[in-house]
């Protein structure tokens, strides 16, 4: 099968050539890790709920007009997405102090912050991703002022659209991690949002209790984990009807 050319594998996902030239398929694995590779786990059902709520949020982000990779859901596990050149630069939002900023800055958890920042990220395994300054990032050309002018304005939108959407289902969104990627199309370059966005990048608590129902999970060890994910696909009402733990195989759900 030409579509099982395996391009690249990540931590928690791995992508193949997609059907058409310019797209890829994007598998999602069950495979968790934390601080690096140092932890490493397995949360059963993970990928198919990732895959889920993935879609769901970029299919309503390119019904907005704020353009992502995304294209259609093939499987349980599987999406097809356009082909991107991955920024070496993630954007961490932040509305609400938690995580490294928490620490970094001794704000305690569950601040407010006064209004949504954005802080950058280096994409690199061997440097722990480390936060890096606009000045470092245009200086050694990971990305142009113009390409973070367009990434900030995405983020921002993005934001304000999934803040108002986690709220209306109970949800804080405290922060979450973007990717972009550089979209080429004849003489046109234009960054869209690329990778994923999922309870694996992004800080989601409930509004009434405060119970996290995100990664940190997994990474602090607070254990049911996969509920906390089972938990945001239900609210955003798509939890698949069999529930994630019976799946063999990729089956099409469409
Ligand atoms: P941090 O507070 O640990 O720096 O994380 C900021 C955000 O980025 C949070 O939403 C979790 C997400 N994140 C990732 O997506 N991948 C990572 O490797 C880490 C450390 C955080």
């Amino acid at each position: 099968m030409a579509r099982r050319n395996k391009v690249y594998e990540g931590k928690a996902k791995v992508l193949f050539e997609g059907p058409e030239p310019g797209t890829l398929v994007q598998y999602f694995k069950d495979d968790a890790t934390a601080f690096n590779n140092k932890k490493r786990g397995i949360i059963t059902g993970k990928g198919v709920l990732n895959n889920r709520i993935s879609e769901h949020l970029m299919k309503r982000l390119n019904e907005i007009g704020i353009p992502t990779h995304f294209v259609r859901r093939l499987n349980m596990r599987e999406q097809l997405v356009k082909a991107v050149e991955i920024i070496p630069i993630e954007g961490v939002v932040r509305s609400v102090a938690a995580g490294s900023l928490a620490t970094r800055l001794g704000i305690s958890e569950g601040t407010t912050l006064p209004r949504s920042i954005i802080e950058y990220q280096y994409k690199s395994d061997d440097l722990d991703n480390p936060y890096v300054s606009e000045e470092h990032i245009t200086a050694f050309g990971w990305a142009s002022t113009q390409d973070l002018d367009d990434m900030l304005s995405l983020a921002l939108r993005v934001n304000d659209f999934l803040n108002g959407l986690f709220f209306g289902i109970g949800i804080r969104l405290v922060d979450f991690r973007l990717e972009f990627g550089r979209l080429y199309s004849d003489d046109d370059m234009r960054i869209v949002i690329a990778d994923e966005i999922s309870p694996d990048n992004c800080r989601l608590w409930d509004m009434e209790t405060g119970e996290k129902m995100d990664k940190d999970r997994f990474r602090h060890d607070l254990g049911r984990v996969e509920e906390g994910y089972q938990e945001v696909a239900r609210r955003l009402g798509i939890l698949p009807e069999s529930g994630p733990r019976d799946i063999k195989g990729p089956k099409v759900m469409q």
